[in-house]
């Protein structure tokens, strides 16, 4: 398809093809039924037409299959899209295990974003072809919302929790990364590009921008600095439950319910502890809003991620 008429953005992801046979499929139906209407509409309006003034029509009183019908086939059709979407939006809405994680920062006006290893770009992703990335996305003011057309995702990036989205690119290139949500006067110029490379490629990327302090090592030394390690002690004997093997698992709160121990649920126990608070301890814990910012948050967490269980 020529540069100057082209109906969807170029595909650079595993979704690419699904979203575009859906969108294909609806505007089949669409441009189906519109042409289908409007030419009943023109033609009984002629086949129809009054031919004297005296004509008067014989009554009609409806019918019961014609009723039927028209129900029963947009019925079917509306379905086929909501289970065809639905399972898109499952597929998008859970990351593979395996994914590669990038934290991402959003602000008035940047993306910063953060990979395993330490490494730090802003308005720049760089991820590598055929694997899966996962995105796990936070904002330090506004709602803005990040969107790969070449992937089709978009996802809102919130102030005061996390949202994720992964995709899985399948060519290499340079691809428009946007905010799709209006944030302020440079809204528009929160733009910048998702760069596919090779594997063997994005390693030497990565190895190119140097060691750097991981996430995990920086929540290390903020969980000592902080001094979180004095109530959290790996042998469960300080004031506040032991945090090894954590991440992932239920947790028993204090009333009875209970809570995955996801990033949303860790973060919240970092600036609002009193909230959820697990079964057989204290509301003691200080609140560390203000004190530890949302970067350093994501540190801690990526820490607690790394505690594996005794013996596990
Ligand atoms: Cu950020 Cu629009």
């Amino acid at each position: 398809m020529s540069d100057f008429f082209q109906l969807v953005p170029e595909r650079a992801s595993a979704l690419a093809g699904r979203v575009d046979a859906l969108l294909y499929f609806m505007l089949a139906v669409s441009t189906f039924f519109t042409l289908l209407i409007a030419g009943t509409l023109v033609y009984f309006a002629v086949r129809y037409r009054r031919r004297s003034p005296d004509e008067i029509p014989p009554p009609t009183t409806g019918s019961l299959s014609l009723e039927i019908t028209w129900t029963i086939v947009p019925l079917a059709l509306t379905l086929v899209m909501y289970v065809w979407g639905a399972s898109l939006y499952f597929n998008e809405a859970v990351p593979p295990p395996d994914a590669l994680d990038v934290n991402v920062v959003g602000k008035q006006w940047m993306w910063k974003f953060q990979h395993v290893g330490g490494q730090r770009e802003i308005n720049e992703l760089h991820v590598p072809l055929g694997t899966a990335v996962r995105l796990n996305m936070t904002s330090e003011d506004v709602i803005h919302s990040l969107y790969v057309p070449a992937f089709r995702v978009k996802t809102d990036v919130l102030p005061g929790r996390y949202t994720t989205m992964w995709f899985q690119a399948t060519r290499t290139g340079r691809f428009h990364l946007f905010c799709a949500e209006y944030c302020g006067t440079q809204h528009s110029g929160m733009i910048g590009w998702v760069e596919v490379l090779e594997p063997a490629q994005f390693q030497r990327w990565l190895a190119g921008i140097g060691a750097a302090t991981t996430p995990t090592e920086a929540g290390a030394r903020l969980f000592q600095t902080a001094g979180c390690d004095t109530c959290h002690r790996s042998d469960g004997r300080g004031q506040g439950p032991a945090l090894e093997g954590l991440f992932g698992r239920p947790v028993k709160l204090a009333d009875g319910s209970t809570v995955t121990a996801d990033e949303n649920y860790l973060r919240e126990s970092v600036l609002r502890p009193t909230a959820r608070v697990v079964a057989g301890y204290q509301p003691v814990m200080p609140t560390f809003q203000g004190v530890i910012d949302e970067e350093g948050v994501l540190q801690l967490i990526a820490y607690i991620k790394s505690l594996r269980a005794e013996g596990s």
